[in-house]
């Protein structure tokens, strides 16, 4: 059964025609349609936080035009911009420019590219990655983007710390302080008052919208745009995308239909989801992704475990488990539907590798048979298999594709009557830590 709509092409039932019982789905239609209801009337669990789901069409141009007047000095005055954050205050960032800039771009020298690299911190407590990156920074002009919602977290507060002393001994505290980018609450927490103390150049996080549902707000966007990434196309994808998921039709809407499928097949025992993608560049996108759903759902004993593995890769570690291990995982294929590169296979006259049957092949053409052959595989071994097909590696797909799952995270969190925008299990590993470490 295929099933159409602009982001997630087809829904493949061809396994689980087994599986599922298709009544199942019409069974969800009504259910659906009250949590479409629930969300528009803001009156689902959490409703306070439902900022992000009308945000594509209305936010603020003069917000947007000022983070690409910043980006622009940045990108004049720095060869290293360090973004600092942690979760919902990195993985959307990091996601995006994985996804549309070339992944060895940081390796690339900037007379070559002319391009400010972006390296991120504070997103854990190890030492060597810090003292590592100061390695990298020592004669580079630099700058920091410090993002934090509490303003804070202790990761990216000590990372800011480092960074921060580093960059006044290099510069001197005035001019330091004009090349620090704080975004945080627009008026409470620690950033907030020390970037109004410091006279930081700042950016708001509008406090309807939590942290991993900001991507699309400054906290994603100023690094993008330091990055070259053109934000506007970014936010006219998750416009179009909100308008086109803003339909209460199961039949129609795709972003419900996966909601409502992996509910069912949670119920039926998959219970793990394994995002499988066959583009190293979606790598940190299924970082967030995973962050998004581990987040949102899964708290009061139930949802679905989110995992991810990079094919052809993980196909040669993890594929065992895929194909003969215990079936209680489904799996949701990301297939690009065009990449720019259209390198061949060349033929050698000699042949000793074998190789000349695929002469003349591009190599995406070997990649999408690889896919082709692994859904077939795991189908067969009894992984239920949903495909999700997204047009092109730019800014405007990352937008829709970011809209896509935070709405259909929302929704699937409503099916299971949790609310989305909370996280209270991130607390007990730092009280126990603020008790070793005797914070007052
Ligand atoms: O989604 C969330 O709310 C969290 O993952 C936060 O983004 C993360 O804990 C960082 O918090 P903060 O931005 O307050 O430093």
């Amino acid at each position: 059964m295929r099933l159409g709509g602009s982001i997630l092409k087809h829904i493949d039932f061809r396994y689980n025609n087994s599986l599922l019982d298709i009544l199942e789905v019409d069974n969800m239609e009504n259910i659906i349609g009250n949590v479409h209801e629930s969300l528009c009337k803001r009156e689902c669990q959490g409703s306070e936080f439902l900022g992000w789901i009308d945000y594509p069409l209305r936010y603020d141009i003069n917000e947007v035009n000022k983070i690409l007047l910043v980006a622009e000095k940045i990108k004049n005055n720095s060869d290293i911009l360090i973004v600092i954050g942690i979760g919902g205050s990195y993985l959307g960032a990091r996601a995006a420019i994985e996804f549309t800039n070339n992944i060895f771009s940081n390796y690339l020298n900037n007379q070559e590219i002319k391009k400010t690299k972006v390296f991120f911190a504070g997103n854990n407590l190890s030492a060597n990655y810090i003292a590592q990156l100061i390695e990298v920074i020592k004669d580079k002009n630099f700058s920091l983007c410090v993002i934090s919602k509490s303003g804070k977290t202790t990761e990216p507060a000590i990372a800011f710390r480092v960074f921060k002393k580093l960059l006044e001994r290099k510069y001197g505290k005035q001019e330091a302080s004009k090349r620090i980018i704080a975004i945080t609450d627009a008026k409470e927490g620690a950033l907030r008052d020390l970037a109004n103390e410091e006279g930081y150049i700042s950016f708001s996080i509008p406090n309807d919208i939590g942290g991993r549902y900001s991507v699309l707000t400054p906290v994603g966007l100023f690094p993008m745009a330091v990055a070259g990434i053109d934000i506007k196309e970014v936010l006219k994808g998750a416009k179009d995308a909100c308008i086109e998921y803003d339909n209460p039709n199961l039949r129609e809407n795709k972003c419900y239909q996966y909601a409502a499928l992996r509910n069912i097949l949670s119920r039926k025992g998959k219970d793990i989801e394994v995002l499988g993608y066959f583009e190293p560049a979606f790598q940190y996108f299924a970082e967030w992704w995973k962050q998004l759903y581990g987040e949102s759902e899964c708290k009061e004993g139930k949802g679905t475990f989110p995992a991810s593995l990079l094919y052809t890769t993980d196909l040669h570690s993890m594929g065992q488990l895929m194909q003969e291990g215990r079936r209680n995982m489904f799996e949701t294929i990301i297939k690009f539907n065009k990449i720019d590169s259209n390198m061949i296979v060349e033929e050698e006259k000699e042949n000793i590798d074998g190789l000349n049957y695929l002469s003349g092949k591009t190599i995406d053409y070997i990649n999408n048979i690889a896919l082709e052959a692994t859904c077939a595989a795991h189908r067969e071994g009894g992984v239920p298999i949903l495909e999700i097909d997204v047009p092109e590696f730019n800014a405007y797909s990352f937008g829709q594709l970011v809209y896509f799952f935070q709405k259909s995270c929302a929704v699937s969190c409503c099916l299971l009557d949790v609310n989305p925008f909370t996280q209270p299990g991130v607390e007990a590993y730092k009280k126990n830590m603020f008790d070793l470490l005797r914070k007052a």
